[in-house]
């Protein structure tokens, strides 16, 4: 007699399209497999939790769960996201540094609802990215988001002056003291005295700090900059960057920036790193200096941050990679101690000089 299949239909058809998806994966992604394979499938077996929304008060601003981005081409297939986990809560400042390649950009065009996963999940204030409506992302992008691009070519009219550059997004949400709005905002970065010049009268600092006034027009929750400081002098990226900073403190504004610049990116509380496609670690502003103003601080002198490496969910660590250089491994293998409550990782061919009695 045969073994009873108590298995229901509906659970065999999920079986089925899980198994079709590993297939898929696994005919698609070379590198880091495993790890897209195990997104793509715990994210439909947790199928039930995605139309949950996650709001609330103390709910978090951004939420991404194993995030994966496969770019096709005709000749090759990029796993530009493998796996991202990130959440990052209102109101606080956060840059994302990497090495070019690294999945920057495309992460923070997803957050910016023009881009999609090929697996993951990702909310923001509140809202499923993946499951809004055409509708519902074009009301997305014109009010919970504003974006700052490095070349900001993709946010300024040419032909218009800095006033009615400002205006411009106002008139799809119906804000009702356009004129004002944009007075303040100008005044926040420093640019009132320019008001009704037009963009091909003003430097690229200038035009990149209109560009700022612009994303903030319609009040968004998220702030979002890829390399708003790349195509400007050092003063003029320090100027913009204060201009993100008082955004914070003073305003609560909660921003994403992503940047090359190592000496801003020492300015800011938090800084995560993302190494292929995956956060690796993550540098926090110590306890001690977080009670201070931010003027008090002399970022450059003191060790501000403390470093942590991130640990995923199959326990793995990405070891920072001048930590790993010093330890000169000859392949890769690596010694693993416990001397509570401490772990080691050591060359395993290291001779060590251990003193004998
Ligand atoms: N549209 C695309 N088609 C194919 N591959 C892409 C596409 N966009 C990005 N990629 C690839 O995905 C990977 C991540 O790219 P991404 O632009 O996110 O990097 P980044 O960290 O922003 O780099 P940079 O610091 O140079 O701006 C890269 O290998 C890139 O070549
Ligand atoms: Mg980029």
């Amino acid at each position: 007699m045969g073994k009873p299949d108590n298995k229901g239909k509906k659970d065999r058809v999920k079986d089925k399209k899980i198994k079709e998806t590993e297939t898929n994966v696994q005919d698609t992604v070379s590198e880091g497999s495993a790890e897209s394979m195990s997104a793509i499938t715990s994210d439909m077996a947790n199928e039930a939790t995605d139309n949950d929304l996650i709001s609330g008060e103390n709910a978090p601003m951004v939420l991404a769960e194993n995030l994966v981005k496969i770019y096709k081409t005709s000749e090759l297939e990029v796993l530009a996201l493998q796996g991202l986990d990130l959440k990052v809560e209102k109101g606080e400042l956060t840059a994302i540094i990497g090495n070019s390649g690294s999945g920057k950009s495309t992460f923070l065009n997803m957050l910016g609802g023009l881009d999609e996963p090929s697996a993951g999940k990702l909310f923001v204030d509140g809202k499923n990215l993946f499951k809004l409506s055409q509708k519902e992302k074009v009301i997305y992008k014109r009010d919970t988001v504003g974006f700052v691009w490095q070349n900001n070519g993709r946010n300024l009219l040419p032909f218009m002056n800095a006033m009615e550059n400002i205006m411009t997004p106002m008139h799809l949400t119906g804000e009702k003291n356009k004129k004002e709005r944009a007075l303040e905002l100008l005044d926040l970065v420093g640019m009132s005295h320019r008001k009704f010049s037009r963009m091909n009268q003003l430097s690229g600092g200038e035009q990149q700090r209109i560009a700022i006034a612009i994303a903030l027009a319609n009040r968004p929750k998220l702030l979002l900059a890829d390399e708003p400081t790349g195509s400007v002098d050092r003063k003029t990226a320090d100027y913009i960057f204060d201009v993100f900073k008082r955004l914070n403190k003073e305003y609560g504004q909660t921003i994403i920036i992503v940047t090359h610049d190592v000496e801003l990116s020492k300015k800011v509380a938090r800084v995560v790193a993302i190494r292929d496609g995956k956060i690796s670690s993550e540098r926090i502003l110590k306890e001690r200096y977080s009670n201070f103003g931010n003027g008090e601080i002399n970022w450059m002198e003191e060790e501000t941050q403390d470093e942590f490496a991130i640990v995923d969910r199959a326990g793995r660590i990405q070891i920072p990679r001048k930590m790993l250089d010093s330890l000169g491994l000859k392949d890769n293998k690596i010694k693993v101690t416990y001397d509570e409550p401490v772990i080691k990782l050591e060359n395993p061919n290291e001779k060590r000089n251990v003193k004998e009695n």
